[in-house]
């Protein structure tokens, strides 16, 4: 366990994107906090204060990684020991649940993240996917007869009343195909500013990212990395021969490849680590580059998804097959 008093102070400056919806700044490197297998409380805010100090100000949480808690311990901590003056200086995002898509249950959703958080407002909302469960149910993996096909109309209308209402300074998506995030851009009256979905070389996301960069719609990269070690993830990110490769003629190692290959995309990412020294890695890829041909290489990459979203395939909802929920964007 590492104490505060542990805690190495370093400074990493970080990229930022100013999001057109609110003026907000965005680190383009964020912390993930989803971990898997769990691990408690204490430990994840531990690791988040480590992070705070290393310089981290964006984190990524969601109703459903029972990170919120510990994220706003570790925010209140960082106050109250001045790793952090105000709250402007913070970028943090969490997600509405499926068992909450629901017209008349996303604002209280957020009010509980809120409370969790203790936070006034987010910076970003996101759905986390576009499917709902039965209303207040909050269970992981989502039983195959609780699926429920999500009422984007009513859904995103109270996703647009959390931004009106305060609670939220922008509302956006994630695991959202080109084509849902077109239903979404049909009915919208505050459109969807970030879609958060897998990338990393081995799923470069080419035709999303042209999508999203027509529509105005700022792409979010998680498992970056390919998510290695957790029950939805694998190390063939980490493993990749043409990545090691690089990695080794460049002197940096397969994570800051492909940290610096999505920074260079264009796109913020979401890379998880409770590693101090993985942190510290992961933040060191600000004052380097990949070169064309190193590019190129990372660009031949046999393309495939590592996150397909079977947990939410069943035969009583909306999605019967992995193509339904990418609507064949595969
Ligand atoms: P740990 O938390 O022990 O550092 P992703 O961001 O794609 O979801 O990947 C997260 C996984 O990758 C976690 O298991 C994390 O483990 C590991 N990880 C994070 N940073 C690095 C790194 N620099 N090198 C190797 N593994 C890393």
């Amino acid at each position: 366990m590492v104490s505060t008093s542990d805690l190495e102070a370093t400074s990493f400056s970080i990229p930022e994107h100013v999001l057109a919806s609110s003026g907000k700044r965005m680190p383009l490197l964020g912390l993930g906090t989803a971990a898997s297998p769990p691990v408690g409380s204490e430990a994840i805010k531990m690791a988040i204060l480590q992070a705070i100090k290393l310089g981290s100000r964006h984190f990524d949480t969601a109703a459903k990684y029972g990170s919120e808690k510990p994220l706003g311990e570790a925010i209140q901590e960082a106050f109250s020991i001045g790793l952090i003056q105000s709250r402007d200086e913070l970028f943090i995002t969490t997600k509405l649940w499926c068992g909450d898509a629901h017209g008349e249950l996303v604002v209280p959703a957020l009010k509980r993240s809120l409370q969790n958080l203790k936070l006034e407002y987010l910076d970003l909302f996101l759905i986390h996917w576009p499917v709902s469960s039965k209303p207040g149910i909050y269970e992981f993996p989502i039983k195959e007869e609780n699926f429920l096909p999500m009422d984007f109309n009513s859904v995103w209308a109270a996703m647009e009343d959390c931004q009106r209402l305060g609670l939220t300074k922008s509302i956006g998506v994630s695991n959202f195909s080109c084509k849902k995030l077109n239903d979404i851009l049909t009915i919208a009256k505050i459109p969807p500013v970030v879609n958060q979905v897998e990338m990393n070389p081995l799923w470069q996301q080419k035709k999303l990212r042209e999508f999203c960069k027509a529509k105005g719609i700022f792409l979010t990269a998680y498992s970056p990395l390919g998510a290695n070690g957790t029950s939805w993830g694998s190390n063939r990110v980490l493993e990749c021969e043409v990545l090691k490769e690089i990695a080794k003629s460049k002197g940096k190692n397969v994570a800051q490849i492909s940290l610096r290959w999505a920074y260079e995309q264009g796109v913020s990412v979401i890379v998880k680590s409770f590693n101090g020294e993985r942190m510290k890695q992961n933040l060191e890829i600000f004052d380097w580059s990949l070169n064309e041909e190193e590019l190129k290489k990372i660009d031949e990459i046999p393309q495939s998804r590592g996150v397909p979203g079977v947990a939410y395939i069943s035969k009583y909802g909306p999605f019967k097959t992995v193509e339904e929920i990418w609507d064949g964007e595969m």
